[in-house]
């Protein structure tokens, strides 16, 4: 226990610290998946590296990489360094296709990301005191559990409102008076929506800070969540793998960037063709490899989430940049590359549409088509004023994506809300 206490406040170490920390940390980490994962041992073995061959942080570099593949590959418990008796939770991400991946914590791991999670808290203008409202999933999803255990950890009164609900949420917060909200950006807008369906402002709510992550979003997004609520909204990231929510955080104070806990969790970006790790301020695909985890050490794993490390500005620790897209979700139309969050910025500065949205892919003869899908306000939702806002819509994106698009502007309430995290591509090219 002694090598990860005193976690709470080593988010202000120097750099210095913050370096030797992470040196010491890894070689446990690399050391505790070498002994006891098979999966780890051969792969380091097949690689002719060991352990002991890690002298400085950029010797991390010579060790495989672990994608989603070798968890699903290993369900269920293939990749746990303890036995499951010594297990406290385990969660699951379902995913899309195939078999979920399964992580497990330790009563440590937990401990470590209750801490780490109330770090993210503190950083975002929370203490204790504070009544926080989950409307995070609760359940395999570790949004939920994630958030909740942080925010008690944290000194704060937990409402574990959940996902979905959202007459009861609205309900809540009004009655309940919450000071955060932690929720997908994309169900936020929904509460939003359904605040001023009721005739309520969301601006008279009592809520003043949103913990918002998930899933991407854009700095026009946080302006529209800002500005319905009048409130300070921060971007929250993590991801199930290297931990759940709590790998990194906004501080409320600057607004510029996710503060990685890289004494936790050790990031390097990577050229996702290559593999090769790429100096800091370049762009790419954001690695981890967790520094203390006990039951499920990770190493090296390859996120798929598109961003560029940068310098530590309120804390010594880097930051990232906010993440743009996964390259899993990157929608290649005849050539060229587009990212829903692209499309979403667009969207978000046009006043006479609503921030929902979703993109189609679809193959009718050999050309993919991408259909941009939105939805008009009330007072633009004629038929008149939906096929002249579709027409510019369409010139907007041309221009600032290099891409052709069908658009389809919906009446209001025409695209369904999210509850969590939001779909926002729908691919039908390999369906018959
Ligand atoms: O989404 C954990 C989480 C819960 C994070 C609540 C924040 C808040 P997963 O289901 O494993 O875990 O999905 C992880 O979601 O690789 C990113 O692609 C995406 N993601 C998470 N946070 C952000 C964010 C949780 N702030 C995947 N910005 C990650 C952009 C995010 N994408």
């Amino acid at each position: 226990m002694t090598m990860f206490s005193g976690i709470n406040g080593f988010e202000f170490a120097s750099r210095d610290e913050i370096e030797n920390t992470q040196l010491a940390r890894m070689k446990w980490s690399l050391r505790h998946a070498y002994d006891n994962v098979p999966f780890y041992r051969q792969a380091f073995d097949d690689r002719g590296v060991h352990p002991d061959d890690l002298h400085s942080l950029a010797d991390l570099s010579k060790f495989p990489f672990t994608v989603k593949k070798d968890l699903r590959d290993n369900y269920p418990f293939g990749l746990f360094a303890v036995p499951r008796e010594k297990l406290s939770r385990i969660h699951a991400s379902s995913g899309t296709t195939g078999k979920p991946t399964v992580v497990g914590y330790t009563a440590q791991d937990i401990d470590v990301w209750a801490e780490v999670v109330a770090r993210c808290i503190r950083v975002a203008g929370g203490h204790a005191g504070d009544l926080v409202h989950v409307a995070f999933g609760y359940g395999l999803f570790t949004g939920g559990l994630g958030a909740h255990y942080g925010a008690e950890r944290c000194g704060c009164t937990v409402v574990p409102a959940s996902g979905g609900a959202t007459e009861a949420q609205i309900q809540l917060i009004q009655d309940f008076k919450p000071r955060i909200i932690m929720v997908t950006p994309s169900y936020m807008l929904s509460l939003a929506d359904s605040f001023e369906r009721k005739g309520i402002d969301p601006r008279s709510t009592s809520l003043e800070i949103g913990m918002h992550g998930a899933e991407p979003w854009t700095n026009e997004m946080r302006k529209e969540i800002e500005q319905r609520f009048d409130m300070t909204a921060v971007d929250f990231y993590g991801l199930s793998e290297v931990m759940g929510p709590g790998v990194g955080s906004e501080f409320a104070e600057t607004q510029d960037g996710l503060t990685i806990w890289e004494d936790l969790f050790y990031p390097e970006v990577i050229d996702p063709e290559t593999g090769e790790v790429l100096p800091d301020g370049e762009e790419g695909e954001l690695v981890f490899t967790s520094l203390c985890k006990e039951a499920f050490p990770i190493v090296r794993y390859r996120t798929r989430d598109l961003t560029r490390l940068l310098p530590g500005s309120m804390s010594k620790m880097r930051r990232i940049a906010r993440i743009y897209g996964r390259s899993d979700d990157m929608m290649i139309i005849r050539g060229v590359n587009v990212f829903p969050t692209q499309i979403e910025e667009i969207i978000c500065r046009e006043p006479r549409l609503t921030p929902h949205y979703f993109c189609e892919i679809r193959r009718p003869k050999a050309m993919d088509e991408l259909t941009v899908v939105a939805e008009a306000k009330v007072d633009f939702s004629d038929d008149d004023s939906r096929l002249h806002l579709a027409a510019e819509l369409k010139k907007h994106i041309k221009n600032l994506c290099g891409v052709t698009t069908k658009v389809d502007i919906r009446e209001p309430g025409g695209i369904p809300r999210s509850v969590g995290k939001a779909k926002r591509v729908f691919d039908y090219r390999n369906l018959k």
